[in-house]
């Protein structure tokens, strides 16, 4: 597992994965990046599949983007901690890696999922994810390379805080 700097759109990874909302018909923040950067291919497939529900993720293709998929997830917003929002968003990070590990994907690249309009603390939601991508590829026994694309430096130094730690 490693952490970059860099706006998630640009990188050359198997799979992207998408901090959505449950319509996965697009928004701002990342899914905004994503979609002005994979075109209209991206929207005219989400369309077909239906939304998706909170902790659980779908796979697309990844159209005009350098990577080959999109896996969408749907991150838990902020409710002050007391509403299963851990829960909810270990369930989005172990649900990406499960449908990576179903379709032969080796790299992938998380946004940090919930921390922007969603409102999830940073320090909270960098620990989730870091134990959680972990915790999957040391019990599912696989060799997925998993890559923490942080959007801001500050972002990148919590990031790089936790791993240490972890
Ligand atoms: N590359 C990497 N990270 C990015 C990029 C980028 N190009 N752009 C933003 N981030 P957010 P959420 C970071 O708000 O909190 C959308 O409208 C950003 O700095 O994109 O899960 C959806 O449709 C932050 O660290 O996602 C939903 O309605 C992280 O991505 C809602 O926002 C996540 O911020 C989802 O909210």
């Amino acid at each position: 597992m490693k952490t970059i700097q860099a706006d998630i759109t640009t990188l050359h990874v198997d799979a992207i994965v998408n901090a959505a909302n449950t319509s996965l018909l697009g928004g701002g923040g990342v899914d905004g990046a994503i979609h002005r950067a994979a075109g209209p291919g991206l929207l005219e497939e989400c369309r077909t599949l239906g939304g998706c529900a909170v902790g659980d993720a779908k796979l697309t293709k990844g159209y005009n983007l350098p990577a080959k998929f999109v896996i969408h997830t749907v991150g838990p917003r902020w409710r002050g901690g007391t509403a299963g929002e851990s829960e909810k968003l270990a369930s989005c990070y172990r649900r990406c890696l499960q449908i990576a590990k179903e379709n032969g994907i080796q790299t992938i690249a998380f946004p940090a999922i919930s921390t922007g309009v969603y409102g999830y603390p940073i320090e909270e939601a960098t620990r989730i994810a870091v134990t959680t991508c972990r915790d999957f590829l040391k019990r599912q026994a696989v060799a997925i390379e998993v890559t923490f694309c942080c959007f801001s430096g500050r972002d990148l130094a919590v990031y790089e805080n936790v791993m240490q730690k972890a």
